[in-house]
Parts: structure tokens; C-alpha cells; sequence
């Protein structure tokens, strides 16, 4: 946790951008998996962790703007619960940790919130992710499941401090990178043709539980790599197959790091892979050297789309002029997601209050087939921190929709790409901070270029 005064300043500008209401802070509760006893990991919500710091099930908070109060409601443990879950500090304890006095029953923010809406004062809660926020918007504000869209001034203002991230946070950031890298070098070391995926999955989420932390996401660790969030584990793994690992770590405070990277079953690249993956190096080192405060993401995603239809016409899967193909969209066949997105105590960070605001400062979202997924547009700025993470596959049935669409004709060479099906997907995943005239990797280096992957293994 950090000092009580990094969370008291926090809610401070968060007031002050705000303005006046009753400012609503859902906590996130136990979940259970397969019975209530046993939950899922237990996971706070960011928004609640980045104001009041406690990573507990069962807390909800209030700022009341209008009387200046700000309060955690929440109970304290009953002796049943010290019996089987041991001690902890008092609700009063964990609360001062963070600068709040005022404490209040669970069951006492209904009432709280009661009183506020009949003196007519503005509620401000953000969008619901979760079934329990649900509930309890329904239940204690009677805004009914399809009509909870949260609000606009309290999105923005979270949005408007959590983007730029503290010196305090780039420290905890780096922590998460730099485990997320020792997952990636354990995993990239270990990969041999006769294991199967999960068992390169386990060494790569070891090396993330024995740094004391957890994953920030579920860990993709695959010999389909064409499958952009693959989870499944379960194949063996044959000689002259792509292993792509995107994994990444979680530090207690919840900070995340999150990286890519594709290596050869074999010790080598065959000379098919090495040449798409060199194509695929020249759009991650280029990205990264574009990297500025001033630049828009948007633009650096050209770039990268660019860099790659003029690397597959070289190899002959690509024609016409790139610059065109990259407006027009044909470039997303082969690289249908975006280059990044914003990184801190979410690995996609505030996902949950909507990329328009996060991701593209309130501008629409292109709805382009690839570009729709680019979940940063923006003009970057110095706090940023954000992940680079190009790719290129070959999707089967991607190519024959499109093929028997006839969609961009001019731009493809469909009878090649029918060669490359077996393929795969190459991504690799670095995490920066725009820095005032330009960029820093965050987290040691993983090993990027095909020579240095071949060093390692
Ligand atoms: N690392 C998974 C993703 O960025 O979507
Ligand atoms: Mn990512």
C-alpha cells in the first residue's frame, strides 16, 4: 500500500474534478466458483484500490462531496470468521491506513444513500462489471439492470488521474514488468517439442507466484498462436511449431505487467518463420522508436500496419500500395488487433469505464474490422504507460471468408496465403512510459529479435 497520503491527495482532485454529489465506490465481494466457500482469487476493484487502497471483500465507500465526508462501510469480522480465517486489523485500523475516519455498518450505506437521493443530491457510480455492483445499484439505488451506464463526470475524472501514472505507481509497474519478464525467459527457455502447452503454462505462472504476486490475466501459452486469446492449454507441443506465450504478472498492490513473445519449438526458426518474424520485429522496434508525447497511438499503428504489408510484399502475400491497403483495412487478414493498450492496476487499464474515454479522450472508435480493436488512439502524453504489441497470423477461416468475399483483391495474394495456413501467429509484447521527449521500456528486456530468441533457447 502506499502512504495515506498518496489515497488522501487522489480523492482530493477526484472531489475537486467532480465538483458535488455523493461519489459511489463498489467494492468488489468474495465470488464463489463451484460453492460460496470456495471463491475465485479474490481480486478488489482498481477504481476502489487506486482511492482507498484496501483489497478486502465486503468494503463499499462514499465520498460525499456536498458535506465533506468520506466514509468505508464494511464490518468487522465475527469471532465465526477469526475461528476459520484468523485475525485482522479492525475496519478503524485498515481505514486510518489510508486516511479515512469514518466508518460506517455494511448495511448502513443504503440508508446513507437513501437520505442523499431525497435531499436531491447527484449519485455518481461507475459503469457495473460484475453481477454483485449490479445488485446493489439495483437494490440501493433502484436503477434497473439496463439503465446503470454510470456517470459521465465521475468516468471522466477517474479516467483524468489514473491515466498518468505517479512516480510510486512506475516503481510498482516495474516490479510487475520485471516478473513478467522472468515468466516469459523461464518459459522461452523451456519449450521443447514433447511437452504440452500447460506445462510450459505452469513454469511461467511459478516464476509469478514464487515472486509473491499472481497473473494479471489468464496466460495464453500456445502452439495456435492464430488465436488471439487462446486459453486452451492442452496440446502437445511438435517439432516446427510457433509457441506464442502472452502472460503477465500482478504485484500485491495490483499493479500489472503484461508481455508476448514467440518462440520455435525447435532451437532454431525455420526459414519460413524467421522471415515473417523479422517483419514482425521491424513493426515492434519501429513502434517503440515512434513513441512521443504529441504522437497519437492511431498513428503509430499505421505505422506498424504499414511496416507490414511492405514486409508481406516482399514475401508475396501483399501487393499494391501499403499506405492504401492500411486505410482500406486489408492489412488486418493478417493483423486484426490492435498495437496496445494503457497499462497500470488494470492490464487493460479501466477497460471496464469504456476505451472512448480511456483509450481515445471521448472521440468514436473506428469500427474497421482490426482497427475497432485498437483500444488506444490517443495524442500520447508524458505518464502514459502503455503495452507495444504488434503480431502477425495466419487465420484459416479468416482467409477464406475474406477470399470468398473477394475482399481486397488488389491487396492480398489469396493462393499464397493458402500455403501459409499451418502457420501460426507471431506477437511479441513489450510494456513502455512516455516519458517527456519519448519513451522507456518498463521491466528488463525479453529477448525480441529472432537472433536473440535463438541465443536463449
Ligand atoms: N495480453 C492480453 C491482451 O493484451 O489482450
Ligand atoms: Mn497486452
Amino acid at each position: 500500500m502506499f502512504s495515506k497520503e498518496t489515497y488522501i491527495q487522489r480523492r482530493a482532485l477526484l472531489k475537486k474534478t467532480i465538483g458535488s454529489g455523493v461519489v459511489l465506490f463498489l467494492g468488489n465481494d468474495d465470488m464463489g466458483l463451484n460453492y460460496a466457500d470456495n471463491a475465485f482469487r479474490y481480486r478488489q476493484d482498481s477504481t476502489f484500490l487506486y482511492y482507498f487502497g484496501l483489497s478486502f471483500a465486503g468494503l463499499n465507500a462514499i465520498i460525499d462531496i456536498d458535506e465533506d465526508k468520506e466514509i468505508i462501510f464494511g464490518d468487522e469480522l465475527s469471532i465465526d470468521a477469526i475461528v476459520w480465517m484468523g485475525t485482522q486489523p479492525t475496519l478503524k485500523e485498515k481505514s486510518e491506513r489510508v486516511g479515512i475516519t469514518l466508518n460506517q455498518p455494511a448495511a448502513g450505506i443504503t440508508e446513507y444513500l437513501h437520505k442523499a437521493a431525497q435531499k436531491g443530491q447527484s449519485i455518481h457510480y461507475l459503469p457495473p462489471y460484475r453481477p454483485e455492483h449490479k445488485i446493489k445499484l439495483l437494490e440501493w439505488l433502484g436503477i434497473p439492470f439496463a439503465h446503470q451506464e454510470g456517470s459521465l463526470p465521475f468516468i471522466k475524472a477517474v479516467v483524468a488521474q489514473r491515466n498518468y501514472k505517479s512516480d510510486e505507481e512506475i516503481v510498482e509497474i516495474e516490479k510487475a514488468c520485471n516478473i513478467t519478464a522472468d515468466m516469459h525467459i523461464a518459459a522461452m527457455k523451456a519449450v521443447a517439442p514433447g511437452m504440452y502447452e500447460y506445462e510450459v503454462a505452469a513454469i511461467l505462472e511459478g516464476v509469478a507466484f514464487a515472486a509473491g504476486g499472481d497473473l494479471s490475466f489468464p496466460t495464453i501459452a500456445t502452439i495456435n498462436g492464430q488465436t488471439l486469446h487462446n486459453h486452451y492449454h492442452g496440446n502437445l507441443v511438435k517439432p516446427g511449431d510457433l509457441f506464442l506465450i502472452d502472460a503477465g504478472a500482478e504485484t500485491p498492490m495490483g499493479y500489472a505487467g503484461d508481455m508476448s513473445s514467440t518462440i520455435p519449438a525447435d532451437k532454431k526458426f525455420t526459414a519460413r518463420q524467421r522471415e515473417i518474424y523479422e517483419i514482425q520485429n521491424r513493426m515492434h522496434l519501429e513502434s517503440v522508436k515512434a513513441l512521443r508525447p504529441g504522437i497519437t497511438f492511431m498513428e503509430v499503428y499505421d505505422l506498424s500496419a504499414r511496416i507490414m504489408v511492405e514486409g508481406l510484399k516482399q514475401v508475396g502475400l501483399m501487393k499494391g500500395n501499403a499506405e492504401d491497403a492500411v486505410r482500406e483495412g486489408a492489412h488486418a487478414m493478417f493483423y486484426p488487433h490492435g498495437l496496445g493498450h494503457m497499462m497500470g492496476l488494470d492490464v487493460h487499464d479501466m477497460e471496464n469505464l469504456g476505451e472512448v474515454w480511456v483509450g481515445y479522450d471521448g472521440q468514436p472508435k473506428s469500427t474497421q474490422f482490426g482497427r475497432k480493436s485498437l483500444r488506444l488512439g490517443r495524442t500520447l502524453e508524458p505518464g502514459f504507460v502503455l503495452t507495444i504489441e504488434p503480431g502477425i497470423y495466419f487465420i484459416p477461416e479468416l482467409m477464406d471468408k475474406w477470399r470468398a468475399e473477394k475482399k481486397f483483391m488488389d491487396f492480398i495474394n489469396y493462393d499464397m496465403a493458402e500455403t501459409y495456413k499451418d502457420f501460426g501467429g507471431i506477437r511479441n509484447e513489450e510494456d513502455y512510459l512516455i516519458t517527456a521527449d519519448g519513451s522507456r521500456r518498463l521491466g528488463k528486456q525479453i529477448p525480441l529479435t529472432p537472433d536473440e530468441v535463438e541465443a536463449l533457447r
